[in-house]
């Protein structure tokens, strides 16, 4: 199976979704360790930030030096600064792969016009999505875009603006199935995946249509892409606390028998090295709070009871974590198994649905198919780290 993004060829059509918090430069290797030759995708940094050269945004982009290609996340909603932030960071070098995030549903971000917001103004997304491919051009970085299906179910956009980053040159579009109403809750609606994937194919395009949203298992990306026609998947909350599904999906997607889930003994085992990467990454302190969050993710559909889960939610040094180790694997053995239907069980964010915040007028003048005439900048200056997706 030959797929790729721009001028990276992958070894299966898998891409790990962007996630704030998570997808740092230690998630992402250990990801590769059990699948190298797909592309993963660092935490989304804000474009003005990048311009204004904040310290706090530049060392968010790390990456390792066996990283290729590094892949960054861009959000930001004003067309002249992600050109800016685009150039600076393909001038020094610094990425091979830009995403631009159309599909933050936070309040805050879309009461602004910023995020999810955007596609709503097709063109003001078009202004974002030229900025951002010419000042990448020049140094051949391919430009992504990932978006959600629309606001509300009466105001769905996902043609429109899969149209639109068709025509503007986009190496590849994303999408999560869900509006921004929805947030997170109900299932993704893989039919307007297929919906995308036929619309741009009607329209002669031949740019990659990724399907997201609700593959936990690896069985899951197959039959996705059976029944939406999708070209390849991106994977978010089925990877946390469980990194070794990206091999698991390079086999079912070359049509080898996957592996079945790991028992505890190994999971513990990958989840200590992980809490070990972060460590060396973010300094002892800072790892192990923010490490918190995972232990709960690789535990999750094993039963080890709460009071485990409640120590490892306090954790404050990788010893803690050891010691916590070593009495769960004492107490029920490394063969534990996972529950049944645990891999499924909702990680990450769940929440939802919610109420669409927009700017006063943001939808006046506009419909989902009209080419709306002039736009307006939303102000980002107030958008801080969120999670954006
Ligand atoms: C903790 C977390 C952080 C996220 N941050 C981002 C982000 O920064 N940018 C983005 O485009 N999507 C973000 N998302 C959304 C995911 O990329 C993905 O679209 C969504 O989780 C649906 O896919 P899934 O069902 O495979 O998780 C985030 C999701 C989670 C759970």
């Amino acid at each position: 199976m030959t797929f790729s993004i721009g001028q990276y060829g992958l070894a299966a059509p898998v891409v790990l979704a962007p996630m704030a918090g998570v997808t740092n430069a230690p998630f992402r290797a250990l990801c590769r360790r059990f699948a190298p030759g797909l592309v993963y995708v660092n935490e989304m940094v804000m474009a003005t930030p990048v311009v204004h050269g904040n310290a706090k945004t530049h060392s968010m982009i790390t990456f390792g030096d066996d990283e290729h290609p590094r892949s960054l996340q861009l959000y930001g909603s004003d067309p002249q600064i992600m050109g800016e932030a685009v150039h600076l960071l393909c001038d020094a070098g610094r990425v091979d792969h830009i995403d631009l995030n159309f599909g933050c549903p936070a309040a805050k971000v879309t009461r602004r016009g910023g995020g999810a917001a955007v596609p709503a103004r097709p063109e003001l997304l078009r202004a974002v999505l030229r900025s951002a491919i010419s000042a990448a051009a020049p140094y051949g970085v391919p430009v992504t875009a990932k978006f959600r299906m629309g606001l509300f179910d009466d105001w769905l956009t996902h043609l429109r603006t899969g149209e639109v980053c068709a025509e503007e040159g986009v190496a590849s579009v994303a999408m999560h199935a869900r509006t921004v109403e929805q947030h997170y809750s109900g299932e993704a609606r893989w039919e307007a995946i297929g919906e995308l994937k036929e619309h741009l194919t009607d329209l002669g395009s031949t740019i990659p249509v990724l399907g997201n949203g609700d593959v936990w298992e690896a069985h899951d990306a197959v039959r996705m892409m059976e029944q939406t026609g999708c070209d390849g998947v991106v994977i978010g909350r089925g990877c946390l606390g469980r990194p070794w599904l990206f091999g698991d999906l390079i086999d079912a997607l070359n049509g080898r028998e996957v592996r079945p889930s790991r028992r505890l003994g190994e999971v513990l085992e990958v989840m200590v090295d992980h809490a070990r990467m972060l460590v060396e990454h973010l300094g002892e302190n800072h790892a192990m709070r923010d490490f918190r969050k995972h232990t709960g993710w690789y535990m999750s559909g094993y039963p080890v009871g709460p009071e485990v889960r409640r120590r490892f939610s306090m954790t404050a040094t990788l010893g803690e974590l050891e010691d916590i180790v070593a009495d769960v694997l004492d107490a029920v053995g490394p063969d534990t198994s996972i529950v049944e239907g645990g891999e499924r069980i909702k990680r990450g964010h769940t929440n939802g649905p919610t109420k669409v915040a927009l700017p006063d007028g943001w939808l006046d003048g506009q419909t989902r198919d009209s080419l709306a005439t002039d736009f307006a900048v939303p102000d980002d200056g107030h958008v801080l780290a969120m999670s954006g997706g």
